[in-house]
């Protein structure tokens, strides 16, 4: 049996990963800049993390969600607290769109409506309603069609406002930081309008933090920046460090029934067990302190070099944009320089870092991308 090939691949096969490196079948060794696209947040194989799984799983990996999982209990304690939202509720799943098809779904049924408004170029996901909020043509396919959206532009609160009024929308969903356009930030003014209308107008605000939230833009949540409460909030990427494992924080104002949602998978101890080892690794070592001293520290380095024409984003989520397409920068400093980066676009080089990522891996990546930019 073949494997559906849908995905452009490397000719890199990674093998071992120790904090911010992985290794491939040949030995070579990669500064990771791109964390496995956002997921590595404490770093790779982190012995805590190894530990936490390894007891777990010699105990019990699995159970269903039909009796009682008390590490799902303790995970929500510690995230409650470790996020400023301990008055909201957890659903557990499995991955980042679920999260979101389950927020959309949680908001239908409690205000009874359909509309959707999302943002251009924003993403969110591959399943049915996730993609149908994804501003991309080109992954939504005609099953998809029937949930009705609305894209606008970022930081129009005049746009938002034109279409709450009209009375149909269910949600309004947004990402803390668009990842995939390109980490383009919406202005905290613009979310402290959305928060207003959204209470205005009696529809739900679900902010998407898959990629921004866990620590990754130097706070807990990016749009903490802007001082608001949404009405729920989707997590995933980071969460467990590469166990996959997805969340929904949801404020007191939902009522919870009985069968309303559900997952075999969601929960289950082992994801749990990581999850759990995760938030006390990220205590125990300050990694969103981490995350300001060296997010700032590369942004204003990254700022004296030639040839860029933005630099765009908040602690390790950055984009890097410049005037021509960046294929070749990307492919060199992979094969030749050895550091994995992701991309937005054709011109965008995208930085997610573990929030580990120490000063002198910064300066070690500096090094590296100096040697590409202004050789
Ligand atoms: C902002 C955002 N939302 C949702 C998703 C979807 O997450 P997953 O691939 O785990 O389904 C992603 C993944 O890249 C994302 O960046």
């Amino acid at each position: 049996m073949n494997l559906f090939d849908v995905y452009p691949l490397f000719n890199i096969e990674i093998v071992k990963g120790k904090g911010c490196h992985v290794w491939d079948t040949e030995g070579n060794e990669y500064l990771d800049l791109y964390g496995g696209h956002a997921v590595i947040s404490v770093g790779h194989s982190h012995p805590a993390f190894v530990s936490a799984i390894t007891e777990q799983v010699n105990k019990l990996a699995f159970y269903s969600n039909s009796v009682i999982n008390s590490l799902q209990q303790k995970l929500a304690d510690k995230l409650g607290k470790a996020c400023g939202y301990d008055d909201y509720a957890l659903f557990l799943i499995n991955t980042g769109a679920e999260a979101n098809e389950n927020a959309l779904k949680l908001a239908s049924f409690h205000n009874g409506k359909r509309r959707v408004i999302a943002f251009r170029k924003s993403f969110h996901g591959r399943t049915s309603a996730a993609v149908r909020v994804t501003d991309n043509p080109a992954i939504i396919a005609p099953v998809n069609e029937g949930l009705p959206v609305t894209y606008l532009p970022l930081n129009d609160p005049y746009a938002v406002e034109a279409e709450l009024k009209k009375g149909d929308v269910s949600s309004v969903i947004i990402e803390g930081i668009q990842g995939v356009a390109g980490i383009h930030a919406p202005s905290d003014a613009f979310l402290q309008s959305l928060r207003r209308l959204c209470t205005q107008y009696e529809v739900c605000l679900i902010l998407d933090e898959i990629q921004s939230g866990y620590g990754r833009s130097g706070k807990f949540f990016a749009h903490q920046y802007a001082g608001i409460r949404p009405d729920i909030i989707t997590i995933a990427k980071g969460i467990a460090n590469g166990f996959p494992m997805g969340g929904v924080l949801i404020s007191p104002m939902f009522k919870a029934v009985y069968g309303m949602l559900g997952t075999t998978f969601g929960g289950n101890h082992l994801a749990c067990a990581a999850a759990i080892a995760i938030l006390d690794i990220m205590e125990r070592e300050r990694l969103i302190d981490n995350v300001n001293r060296v997010g700032d520290y590369l942004m204003k380095e990254l700022r004296r070099l030639p040839g860029i024409k933005e630099l765009r984003g908040r602690g390790l989520m950055i984009g890097i944009e410049f005037e021509q397409p960046i294929k070749e920068i990307r492919t060199r400093l992979l094969f030749e320089q050895r550091v994995f980066t992701g991309v937005a676009g054709a011109n965008t080089i995208r930085l997610l870092p573990p929030l580990c990522l120490s000063m002198k891996e910064t300066e070690e990546f500096l090094n590296r991308f100096r040697n590409v930019i202004c050789p």
